[in-house]
């Protein structure tokens, strides 16, 4: 791919303007070369390279495993695929919270060894300082505010997040810092429908909602859970748009069967 296509159709201006003109985002993970193709091929706004990947790629409980060295080798493999959507890479749990120096090397190892188009980072208030430091160095920054399954051992839980009152004006202050500081957009992940009405509706950047109801600029899922090969995790908020699970299953027994039976391969799948 030359220097210039790698120049993407869909910039953080351009995520602007479909706000301004009330033009829903669409955005989805991936997490391999294959998958963002076909993602980015079907008119996909915005890739996440999500530190999901630590769920639905290595099996674990938690996104807290996942290393920096690891989501970089799924993002490399996503922007390769990638000639439209912007391509944004989670910073993993560890990697940001310790300091501004820290987060800054981060998101810079991000930056040049996969050619991502920008981070995203969990948390408001606690994070700006990093937030902000990575901004100053030309970094684009996405917010993420809501349930955030960094802080799950503080939570304890992934029920709704904001229900109460406090929590809620946290938020909403949060967004504004987010904003005031730069940030080109926020994930509200799993917040009352109202509330991310509520804060698209104050704030200039877009609102990304993921059971944030739809009032907000845009949406989005982990492509496992909406394909449907994940089944252990059915929240309210996912809509399955098919049943892979089962294709798949059918497909490899399909295969098993063949094998046993010599029937595969037959005389044209030869030489
Ligand atoms: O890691 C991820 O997939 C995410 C989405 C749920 C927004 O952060």
């Amino acid at each position: 791919m030359s220097t210039e296509s790698r120049v993407r159709a869909v910039t953080t201006f351009r995520l602007s303007e479909m706000k301004q003109r009330g033009e829903k985002i669409a955005m989805l993970t991936s997490y391999d070369y294959s998958m963002a193709r076909i993602v980015d091929a079907a008119g996909v706004d915005v890739i996440l390279v999500g530190d999901s990947a630590a769920n639905v790629m290595a099996g674990y409980e938690t996104t807290l495993p996942i290393t920096l060295d690891m989501m970089i080798y799924h993002a490399r493999s996503v922007v390769r695929a990638v000639e439209r959507a912007l391509v944004v890479v989670d910073l993993p749990f560890g990697t940001y919270q310790g300091n501004s120096k820290v987060a800054l090397d981060s998101a810079i190892r991000i930056m040049k060894e996969t050619e991502a188009d920008a981070v995203k980072m969990e948390g408001g208030e606690e994070i700006l300082e990093s937030v902000q430091r990575i901004l100053s160095a030309g970094i684009p920054v996405m917010g993420h505010l809501g349930l955030t399954p960094q802080s799950i051992h503080k939570f304890g839980t992934y029920t709704v997040r904001a229900r109460g009152q406090a929590e809620a004006d946290k938020l909403v202050r949060d967004a504004c810092l987010l904003e005031e500081a730069g940030c080109f957009a926020i994930v509200l992940e799993k917040i009352p429908a109202e509330l991310g009405r509520r804060v698209a509706a104050e704030r200039h950047i877009p609102m990304i909602g993921i059971g944030a109801g739809n009032g907000v600029d845009g949406q989005v899922l982990v492509i496992h859970d909406m394909l449907g090969i994940n089944q252990g995790f059915s929240p309210r908020f996912l809509r399955r748009y098919a049943d892979l699970h089962r294709i798949m299953t059918d497909a490899v027994e399909d295969y098993v069967r063949d094998v046993k039976v010599c029937d595969f391969p037959n005389d044209a799948e030869q030489y």
